[in-house]
């Protein structure tokens, strides 16, 4: 009995430290999660790396703008006739040369970032009855860039074409960009 009540505050105070560490433990356990938490991208984030688009229901000769990374791209699927004007050209006449070849994977595919390369306006052309400029592709209202069915910059101030994105074909009706 005497021991018993020698050991009762040892007990008790063994029991104290352990509820104590338990605690600690769970405050730091749950301080930890949303650290750990917070270094994973976001769900959304991951989401808008990638974007796959179904292109099976572009006519020829339509274009469809899709957003990746907050960006709109350009979904062109060419006609013959864009496709024969985007390779007969001479590299020496553009200011930022690069062979239609070099542009695309599937010739009737053309796949570019509509953001004008001068100061990030979105070129017209699109939709009918929207001006396609000078070589049939897009043109920049904001201060009159012209870019051809390669989405190449032909004239105006836009120092470079219009960038084509990381993009691979899923199959022949999706493509998956970024
Ligand atoms: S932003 Fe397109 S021409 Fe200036």
């Amino acid at each position: 009995m005497a021991s018993d009540k020698k050991d009762e505050p040892k007990s008790r105070r063994d029991f104290l430290n352990l509820t104590a560490g338990a605690m600690g433990a769970v405050g730091i356990g749950s301080a930890v999660v949303p650290l750990i938490d917070s270094m994973n991208p976001a769900a959304d984030t991951l989401a808008m790396s990638t974007t796959e688009v179904d292109i099976s229901n572009i006519a020829v000769g339509e274009t469809k703008v899709v957003k990746w990374q907050g960006k709109p791209v350009f979904i062109k699927h060419r006609t013959a006739e864009e496709i024969a004007e985007a390779k007969d050209i001479n590299l020496d006449d553009l200011r930022d040369p690069q062979t239609d070849t070099e542009r695309v994977q599937k010739e009737q595919w053309l796949v570019v970032i509509g953001i004008c390369t001068h100061l990030g306006c979105i070129p017209q052309g699109n939709k009918s009855g929207q001006p396609k400029g000078d070589f049939e592709g897009w043109f920049c209202p904001c201060h009159g860039s012209h870019y051809d069915t390669s989405g190449r910059l032909r004239a105006g101030p836009a120092p470079k074409n219009l960038p084509v994105p990381p993009y691979s074909f899923l199959s022949d009706t999706l493509i998956r960009i970024g």
